[in-house]
């Protein structure tokens, strides 16, 4: 089993807050996630600073484009040698082969997970759009249509893990964010879970970043939530 399932959400915007994070992050049980506002703010070295660190990146920028722009996005996150790096499922079938497609050429191959509809999108919010089904509906569809373009996984709620491996099985990472230890404050988060009920409901790999980086000491907090695992 991996014993790196915890991965923090650095959602900072500095190389100096960065720098200062990565140093308090375990990184025999953490992985990192480095987000939108972090690279779009310092770019690749985001990612070398969480290398020296020795902590594995999950690039979290859920690309979605025309396929060769998408690929070609995914290829270069390979060739900074990203663990894991997603992209938007509604980008259809086509964009996301021609992203797993290109990997084969490259000699370090990240884990490619597709994000099926945002946790954020309310059920209002996704009719707007025009979708014939629910939204349930069309997040277990568009896992379905990731797995049948050769994904690793899917991003998902952890409320959505149970119900997304009976029909997807278990060869198919479930990464999930919305993690909550019942000590932590819930943030802005709806419907969270804490880290065993998300592990218990076969949950892969917990995004978890207040928690944890908003703590006084990250590192205490890490450990807090392994010893709940
Ligand atoms: O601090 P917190 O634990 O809420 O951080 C969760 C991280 O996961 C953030 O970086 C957020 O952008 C990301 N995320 C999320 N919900 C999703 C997808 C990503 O919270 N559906």
């Amino acid at each position: 089993m991996d014993n790196r399932r915890i991965v923090v959400a650095l959602d900072v915007s500095t190389a100096t807050e960065l720098r200062k994070l990565v140093k308090q992050i375990p990184n025999a049980h953490c992985r990192a996630k480095i987000g939108k506002e972090l690279f779009t703010s310092i770019g690749p070295l985001a990612i070398e600073i969480c290398h020296e660190a020795g902590l594995d990146v999950f690039l979290d920028l859920k690309f979605h484009d025309i396929p060769n722009t998408c690929a070609r996005a995914v290829r270069a996150a390979a060739r900074w040698g990203v663990w894991m790096t997603n992209i938007h499922c509604s980008g259809g079938s086509d964009m996301m082969r021609a992203a797993r497609e290109i990997l084969e050429g490259e000699s370090h191959r990240p884990l490619l997970i597709g994000v099926t509809v945002l946790t954020s999108m309310s059920e209002a919010g996704h009719q707007e759009l025009g979708s014939i089904r629910e939204l349930g509906s069309q997040v277990d569809y568009l896992a379905s249509l990731a797995r049948d373009s050769g994904l690793d996984g899917v991003v998902c709620s952890a409320q959505e893990v149970r119900r997304l491996r009976q029909s997807l099985g278990s060869n198919f990472y479930m990464v999930t964010p919305g993690i909550r230890p019942s000590w932590a404050a819930t943030d802005d988060q709806t419907r969270t879970v804490t880290p065993s009920e998300a592990i218990a409901h076969g949950s892969d790999y917990l995004v978890i970043g207040r928690p944890i980086t908003a703590s006084d000491h990250p590192g205490d907090a890490v450990t807090r939530i392994i010893k709940e695992l």
